[in-house]
């Protein structure tokens, strides 16, 4: 069987004595992806820190990437991509958007090197399976924040990474931006050889088809892990957000209306 690209045993993690996260355990297998849910604070970015090895597991726990609990630094960084609106202010304003893609080979590790044509024509195709292949000349802080996260995806799969986080894409975004951002997701998605996608939400309408399985975190534990369909249901959401819903599915996605 095939190593999963992700494992997380038993880890937990504690700043000044507070348990943030608590006896997660979690595995995503490859070529799975997956959607985490989870009120704010409930630790969701730490889960995701201690996944790619910002921060480690100090209070117990291990990770293993693809089988191994030891990976080096600058590999990891390669392997795994981020892609949040906080990564935005990171990124030159007055950089051309071709340029901020190409970015993405060297950024992650910390090194600089000279692009190559073949780094360029790599961008460029990332750039259109985004449809974002109009915008490679216009500068990187003009774009619309729909048009950013678009970018940033193409950015981060430069490396070619195996995961890459989504870490509440579309924030901030109007409806029709976040459609057109989502739509552009779950084509991707489809698609075959892409690195696994693990989207964090507050929204589960933005949980699309292709987000077979999903987490849901509770203060810095594991409410609910599994099948989209059997978890995203009225008494496990009801009891998440502690409000009376309902949920309606409609072209494989779910809505909610508070009752
Ligand atoms: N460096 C830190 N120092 C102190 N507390 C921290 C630190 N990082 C995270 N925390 C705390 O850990 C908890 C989980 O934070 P985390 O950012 O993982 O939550 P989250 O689920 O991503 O929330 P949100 O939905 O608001 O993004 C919060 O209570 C937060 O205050
Ligand atoms: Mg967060």
């Amino acid at each position: 069987m095939k190593k999963a690209a992700l494992e997380i045993c038993s880890v937990s993690y504690s700043i000044d004595g507070k348990r943030i996260l608590d006896s997660i355990n979690w595995t995503v297998q490859q070529g799975e992806h997956w959607a985490i849910l989870g009120p704010n604070g409930s630790g969701k970015t730490t889960l995701l820190k201690i996944a790619c090895g910002y921060i480690w597991p100090n209070d117990g726990g291990a990770v293993y990437r693809r089988g191994k609990a030891l990976i080096d630094l600058r590999e990891l960084r390669k392997s795994i991509g981020w892609v949040t609106s906080t990564l935005v202010p990171q990124i030159p304003p007055r950089e051309k958007t071709f340029r901020t893609v190409v970015s993405g080979k060297f950024a992650q590790t910390g090194l600089w090197g000279e692009p190559t044509k073949k780094d360029f024509a790599q961008a460029e195709d990332y750039l259109e399976q985004m449809g974002c292949s109009y915008l490679s000349n216009q500068e990187f802080g003009t774009l619309s924040q729909g048009e950013q996260q678009k970018v940033l995806i193409a950015r981060a799969r430069m490396t070619k990474p195996y995961l890459i986080f989504l870490d509440e894409p579309c924030a901030g975004m109007d409806p029709g931006a976040r459609e057109n951002f989502l739509s552009t997701l779950q084509k991707l998605g489809k698609q075959k050889k892409v690195p696994s996608l693990i989207y964090v939400t507050h929204h589960i309408e933005e949980i699309l088809p292709l987000f077979k399985r999903t987490l849901i975190l509770r203060d810095g534990k594991v409410l609910e892990s599994g099948n989209t369909s059997a978890i995203l249901k009225r008494d496990v959401l009801g009891r998440l957000y502690q409000v009376s819903l309902s949920i309606t599915k409609k072209k494989g996605r779910y809505w909610p209306v508070i009752e």
